[in-house]
């Protein structure tokens, strides 16, 4: 049977024996596995772990502000790099699901890649790449292996790809990543967040890209979440999120006609992402969160439930 706190020790060891005194470099994305992976490293070998967390404008709100903090409050050597005008500039005009993903992991490689190079002598690359990621070596769900596949295609390997790979969790599935991250003492709230795709709400915007758009679903994404949260629905979600569909509706507001955005709400169940169930919300919960986003977000006048189930729809509508 596993057992986080050897797991831990042994690793611990392990990675001090590999890396020595060298330097490492690390992507934080705010999800359980690298987190849990920067915690082991920095635990092996401290501020010769070098993170960096970047902003890609397509974050939750105030999520980039909010985890940078935790960040340094668990003592990482953590550098945040806010790229959120890189990354729309490289989306502007883009309506094609696949060639926003592609624009996206190419802005990531070049913002990782510029930070790099400002460290000298790093030897690794740290990653948090999971057991379940080893096996799926082309990974359905993208994430960072199938970004830098795609960008392998397009020409020659930017410098951190020739580093030496380190990953601590390369032997463990998700539920055993939880369980050691609770043997560290990281925040539970940080360890029971729902998946966030790498693409972040650019998947969630269907059609182009434009800051305003970012904003709204921001917005929306954040009455609902906080929604779940307050009603005790959160912990009982594997995913949940707000997609802003590209078209407008007839509304009316006081004596006026309204013509606005629709939005969809999603919440599934699923124990690893391939499949998935909509989430049966209490109807009395939706009211209250259609209302309160129709009544404080400006610009959406309409919200939907997405009743699908995966398959065949997807979870994300992207
Ligand atoms: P789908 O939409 O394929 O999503 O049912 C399954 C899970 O994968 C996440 N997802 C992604 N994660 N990059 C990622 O890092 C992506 O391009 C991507 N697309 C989907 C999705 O949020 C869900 O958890």
């Amino acid at each position: 049977t596993f057992t986080p706190n050897a797991f831990v020790e042994e690793v611990i060891a392990d990675m001090k024996a590999k890396i020595g005194n060298d330097k490492v470099v690390l992507g934080l994305s705010g999800g359980v596995d690298s987190t849990v992976a920067a915690v082991i490293l920095n635990k092996a070998i401290g501020d010769n772990l070098y993170c960096i967390f970047v902003n890609n404008g397509l974050l939750r709100k105030n999520e980039f502000e909010n985890v940078l903090n935790q960040y340094k409050g668990m003592g990482l050597n953590v550098k945040g790099v806010d790229a959120s005008q890189r990354f729309y500039d490289a989306l502007a005009g883009l309506d094609d699901p696949e060639a926003k993903r592609k624009a996206i992991g190419n802005a990531f490689i070049e913002v990782f890649d510029d930070e790099a190079h400002q460290l000298t002598d790093v030897k690794f690359l740290g990653q948090g790449t999971i057991y379940p990621d080893v096996i799926e070596s082309v990974s359905a769900t993208g994430g960072p292996s199938a970004t830098i596949k795609s960008h392998h295609n397009v020409g020659g390997l930017p410098d951190f790809m020739k580093l030496q790979i380190v990953e601590p969790l390369r032997m463990l599935f998700k539920d055993e990543v939880r369980r050691v991250g609770r043997s560290l003492g990281i925040d539970e709230e940080l360890l029971g967040r729902h998946p966030f795709p790498g693409p972040g709400l650019a998947i969630r915007i269907l059609g182009d890209i434009t800051p305003e758009k970012v904003a709204i679903l921001q917005e929306v994404d954040a009455v609902f979440i906080n929604g779940l949260k307050e009603h005790g629905l959160y912990d009982k979600v594997w995913q949940a999120g707000a997609i802003l569909l590209p078209v407008n509706s007839v509304g009316v507001m006081g004596d006026e006609r309204t013509y606005e955005k629709v939005v969809a709400l999603r919440a599934v169940e699923s124990t690893d992402g391939m499949t998935a169930d909509w989430v049966h919300l209490p109807y009395e919960f939706l009211m209250k969160i259609s209302n309160e986003i129709i009544n404080n977000v400006r610009g959406v006048n309409r919200v939907v439930y997405d009743i699908s189930s995966k398959p065949p729809a997807t979870i994300e509508w992207e």
